[in-house]
């Protein structure tokens, strides 16, 4: 089975950006961290992450026919993107949104997720176990699928 981790904008920045936020991990930090996690649960991972928000569009659709899900960080694109709301809804494998910060905690703006709805589920606040955890509930939804 594999899994496609998506991180959205900025977050190819993690390790400098606003360390007191988002901690000091870099995004390979991150992605080895799930990989390593992936590995024990018999998973393969397919890890990206772009600025653009039609090359998300584009590799979500292409999970469509080679992943059993996606956990998904997309950062800002999170409070504003119908249309990545509407390629969740559109490929119909379960996504699960992850964020490094309590987004419900910060900035009013960041307290609502466009996406959150068409999501199976929402893990917030946890940093880098953020991740993880979005991997192990992924895992646990596709296996009871
Ligand atoms: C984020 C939270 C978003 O509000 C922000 O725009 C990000 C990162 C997080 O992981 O905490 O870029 O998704």
């Amino acid at each position: 089975m594999k899994v496609l981790l998506l991180n959205g904008p900025n977050l190819n920045l993690l390790g400098t950006r606003q360390p007191e936020v988002y901690g000091r991990s870099t995004l390979a930090d991150i992605e080895s961290a799930v990989r390593d996690r992936a590995r024990q649960l018999g998973v393969e991972v397919d890890c990206r992450q772009s600025n653009h928000e039609g090359e998300l569009l584009d590799w979500l659709h292409e999970a469509r026919s080679t992943c059993a899900g996606v956990v998904l960080n997309a950062g800002a694109l999170t409070h504003t993107s119908i249309a990545l709301r509407d390629a969740i809804s559109a490929i119909g494998i379960p996504v699960v949104e992850v964020h490094l910060s309590n987004i419900h905690a910060r900035e009013e703006f960041r307290h609502r997720s466009v996406i959150a709805a068409v999501c199976r589920g929402q893990i917030a606040g946890f940093g880098v176990t953020s991740y993880l955890l979005g991997l192990e509930a992924l895992v646990n939804v596709t296996a009871s699928a």
